[in-house]
Order: C-alpha cells, then structure tokens, then sequence
C-alpha cells in the first residue's frame, strides 16, 4: 500500500515508522510511506503556511494554497482516498481500518493551529477522528492510522497473528492473556490454560471476553448480529447478568 503524509512535521514520523513491524513492513516493500512537508509548497515569501482566521478570534489557520499545491503534486489526478485528521470527523474504528487496508493509496492530510480552511477540507473525501479530546495537531493521528489500518495489511504481522481475531474485530475485548512463569510471586495462570486441551482452553477464552466485554462495554454486546452469540454464549451471558443483578 501507498500512503502520502500531507505535514508541517514529517521529523514528527521517523521513529513510529522504521520501528518494529511498521519499519519491518517498509523494509519489505509492503507499506510505502512518502512524507510531504506542506510548507515546501507554500509560494509566500517567507514560507507561511497559517494566517489569521476570518472574522476574527485566537489562533491561526493554515492557508489553502500550500495544502492545494502540495495536492497538486502528490496527488494530481485524485487518485488516493483522501483523509483528513480533525476532531469533527468520524470516529476511527477497527471496520474503517479493515476498508482502507483495502485501498491502493491513502494520502492523509495532518491539520496544526486551530484547524485548516474549509476549502482545502472540501479536497478531501473523509474526515476522521480518533477520539473526543483535541491534540495539537493531526501527526498522531495519522500515526494510529497508519498502525491500526498496517495490520491488516497481508504480511505486516508475523502469519501466526491475526488481527481479525483481536478486540473489536471479533465484535468483543480480547480474553486475558499470560506467558511463562505458571506461577508468579504466588500468582497463578489459570489451569484450564495449562491443561493442554484446545477446547476447554477456547471456552474458557470465549467466556472471559464476554465476561470483559459485558463488564466493561456492555454496547458492544448488545450491537452483536444474532448469529455471533450461539447457545451456549447466550447461556453464559444469562448467568453472568443473574449472578451481577
Ligand atoms: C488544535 S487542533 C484544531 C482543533 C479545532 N480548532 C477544533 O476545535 O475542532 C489542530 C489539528 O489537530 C488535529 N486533531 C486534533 N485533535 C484531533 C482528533 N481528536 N482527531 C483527529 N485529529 C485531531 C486536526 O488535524 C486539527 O486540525
């Protein structure tokens, strides 16, 4: 996959993405990541970027003409999908991350200030969130997206992981998980995972997410299609909810 970071910080990239499995995915070719620092583009003097917003009130709005050549030129025939970072936008969710990991190109447009003018906004076809809080500037967020949306792209995870069988994607948190020692400061794992049978072991999971999940995010159960519950789920939730009345 293609992504273009559209940025007034592209130094703000280099650790998230030569690290780890990001970095491993560039090395290998899969994930090809192009930094676009937006100010190159600016054709003012002195290389602004902001200006003062219309109409008056605090801080600064970065200008159209930098953000549209930068497109010009990354991005001429709109090929890439478009996203823009800003705390308007749809929340991110692990159902976008799987759709974009499906695109060929994604640019993404990192905003800084009090936001972008609205119509170098109108270039772009997404604007996404990642929360309801505000940073300074749309950099992280294009970090989480390029994390979250990577691991779903074939190759970038070792083939024993799957990031389809992880919190959310199963429509649930993720069951406990423990490594070695058994037996740690007087704390034990859990026999039935040292019992070696496979599907006691997969109960035991299936029931300590819908344990976590309905403790911890109950609308997550309750936005589960009929089919994802099967009897014995639906057995185990009625006891839980009895048990916790
Ligand atoms: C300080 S914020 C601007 C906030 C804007 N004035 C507002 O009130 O919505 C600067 C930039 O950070 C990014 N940003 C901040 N919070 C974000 C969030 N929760 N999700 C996505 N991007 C965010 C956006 O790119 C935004 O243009």
């Amino acid at each position: 996959m293609k992504i273009d970071v559209l940025t007034l910080f592209p130094e703000m990239f280099s650790g998230v993405l030569s690290t780890s499995m990001l970095g491993r995915a560039r090395e290998k070719g899969i994930l090809d990541v192009s930094l676009h620092n937006i100010r190159e583009y600016s054709q003012s003097k002195h290389k602004n970027t902001d200006d003062y917003p219309f109409g008056g009130g605090a801080g600064m709005v970065m200008m159209p003409q930098p953000i549209f050549s930068c497109l010009d030129a990354v991005d001429p025939r709109h090929e890439a999908l478009r996203i823009v970072f800003t705390p308007r936008g749809a929340t991110l969710s692990v159902s976008m991350a799987q759709e974009f990991a499906g695109k060929e190109r994604l640019l993404l447009l990192c905003g800084h200030y009090e936001g972008i003018d609205e119509r170098a906004m109108e270039q772009m076809d997404c604007e996404l969130s990642i929360g309801d809080y505000v940073l300074t500037g749309g950099e992280l967020p294009a970090m989480v997206l390029i994390d979250c949306v990577s691991r779903f792209i074939p190759g970038v995870l070792g083939s024993s992981v799957s990031a389809e069988e992880e919190s959310f994607s199963t429509g649930l948190l993720e069951y406990p998980q423990y490594t070695r020692p058994a037996d740690y400061r007087g704390m034990a794992v859990p026999e039935v995972l040292l019992s070696g049978n496979h599907a006691h072991i997969a109960r035991w999971r299936r029931e300590e997410s819908l344990k976590l999940t309905w403790r911890r995010r109950p609308e997550l159960i309750a936005a589960l299609d009929e089919g994802e519950l099967d009897k014995r789920d639906r057995e185990f939730l009625a006891r839980l909810k009895n048990q916790e009345k």
